[in-house]
């Protein structure tokens, strides 16, 4: 996705990270992330989101939204009842997916909502992708979004480099879980 031009740099090796992590410090931090992907993921990404209740999930498909320029910013709530939310007027159309309420993938695929994931012209989110992984196509970028108590968040990212920008003294590839 990112150029790394920037990072390049400042990295101790010139290895592409094929799995990295970022502390989000308040929520403003998480929405910042979510902008950045949404402004430069391309047609047809799927972005898997794991992660407990309150871990940031949502919050962050709402700056993915921003990113993307949704005309209606407003409507970017979890779609828990309905499983999918679409939200036009962006440079994608940006697709909104909870397995929450998941009831097995066969539901799912009852549902459609395969057939929906990396359709071309989309980005899709989906929350709480570990119910049914398998629906996710390969090639698919999954974060896994840790609760902290209080404001701290932290995300592992696997399948895309990381955006330009974010301060590589935040990474810390040393964290038990992978
Ligand atoms: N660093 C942070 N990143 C994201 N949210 C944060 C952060 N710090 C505090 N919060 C708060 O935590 C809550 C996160 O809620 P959110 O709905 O995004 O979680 P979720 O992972 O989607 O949960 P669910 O599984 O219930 O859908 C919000 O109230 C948000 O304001
Ligand atoms: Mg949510």
């Amino acid at each position: 996705m990112a150029t790394l031009a920037n990072q390049q740099a400042k990295r101790p090796s010139g290895v592409l990270p094929d799995r990295w992590q970022l502390t989000l410090r308040d929520r403003r931090a998480t929405l910042r992330l979510g902008e950045r992907f949404g402004a430069m993921l391309p047609p047809g990404a799927v972005l898997g989101l794991v992660g407990e209740l309150g871990a940031g999930k949502t919050t962050f498909v709402q700056g993915v939204a921003k990113g993307v320029a949704v005309a209606d910013l407003r409507q970017v709530l979890s779609p828990t009842y309905t499983l999918s939310n679409e939200y036009p007027g962006g440079r994608l159309l940006l697709v909104h997916m909870d397995f929450y309420r998941l009831e097995g993938a066969d539901s799912a695929r009852a549902l459609g909502l395969e057939d929906t994931l990396g359709r071309v012209d989309t980005l899709a989110v989906v929350e709480w992708a570990d119910r049914a992984p398998d629906l996710l196509p390969q090639g698919s970028i999954w974060m896994h979004f840790q609760y902290h108590p209080g404001e701290l968040r932290r995300v592992q990212v696997q399948g895309c480099e990381p955006p330009t920008g974010f301060r590589w003294s935040e990474l810390d590839p040393s964290v038990p879980g992978w």
